[in-house]
């Protein structure tokens, strides 16, 4: 990213805050085989046919991305939001907290518009208001405390920018259950208006839910308001 900070030195991973399931994305392997789930994972989770085309034209449909633009991909993994927001002439800080993922993001999807960055969103550092949208693409499932993640979120973005979540909610099923205990994932599986409790100065525009799977957009209409973090 020309000229944007870059904090590539501000992750402690030895902090004891990160989920089971942000330590397990840590690892090469899983990096390594992330891809190959994720090209199924909302087909089996929606409950539908739902593959990567279809969810990314269901992006482009809402969010309209455009040429100049920059966009945070929070949580980006193998990169799969910032590969579609680079390939619509957007800039893009494409951020993860596992240097792995961010190794085989970068060697599946390289773009000159793509800038890989290890960070953590709940604690980035990233200036307010710098992002005209950000993308989290199920990231909000694995954080440790999703309502600081959500506020993060709505910190970078400007008055007017988007943002796009796509994540698991909460069906009250007992696997869901199983995988919130710390051990077994850590997992949050939040409820919509749980979601939209934590963005006090957005507004949804766009809500689809097929299945376990939740995809929002939302508007920054105000600076948010002073929260306590
Ligand atoms: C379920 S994957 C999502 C992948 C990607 N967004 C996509 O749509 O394919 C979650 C990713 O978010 C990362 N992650 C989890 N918590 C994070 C945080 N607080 N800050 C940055 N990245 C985080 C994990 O390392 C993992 O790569």
């Amino acid at each position: 990213m020309d000229g944007q900070p870059q904090r590539k030195g501000n992750l402690n991973l030895a902090v004891p805050t990160l989920t089971a399931a942000q330590r397990s994305n840590l690892a090469p392997l899983t990096a390594r085989a992330y891809t190959a789930w994720r090209r199924r994972s909302l087909t089996l989770l929606a409950g539908q046919p739902f593959d990567l085309r279809r969810e990314e034209r269901l992006f482009v449909a809402q969010c309209a991305p455009q040429r100049g633009e920059w966009w945070l991909d929070a949580g980006t993994s193998t990169g799969f939001y910032a590969d579609v927001l680079a390939r619509a002439g957007c800039h893009v800080l494409a951020a993860d907290l596992s240097p792995a993922m961010l190794a085989e993001a970068a060697r599946q999807r390289p773009h000159p518009h793509i800038d890989w960055a290890v960070l953590n969103i709940e604690d980035s550092g990233l200036p307010d208001a710098r992002f005209d949208g950000v993308t989290v693409g199920a990231t909000l499932n694995e954080t440790h405390d999703p309502a600081r993640f959500l506020r993060a979120t709505a910190r970078v973005l400007r008055p007017g920018g988007q943002l796009w979540l796509m994540y698991l909610r909460r069906t009250a099923g007992p696997v869901q259950g199983v995988l919130g205990y710390p051990a077994a994932g850590g997992l949050s599986f939040p409820d919509p208006a749980w979601v939209a409790r934590q963005l006090p100065g957005c507004i949804l525009t766009h809500g689809l839910t097929t299945g376990a799977v939740r995809f929002e957009r939302h508007v920054k209409t105000a600076p948010e308001p002073h929260m306590p973090s």
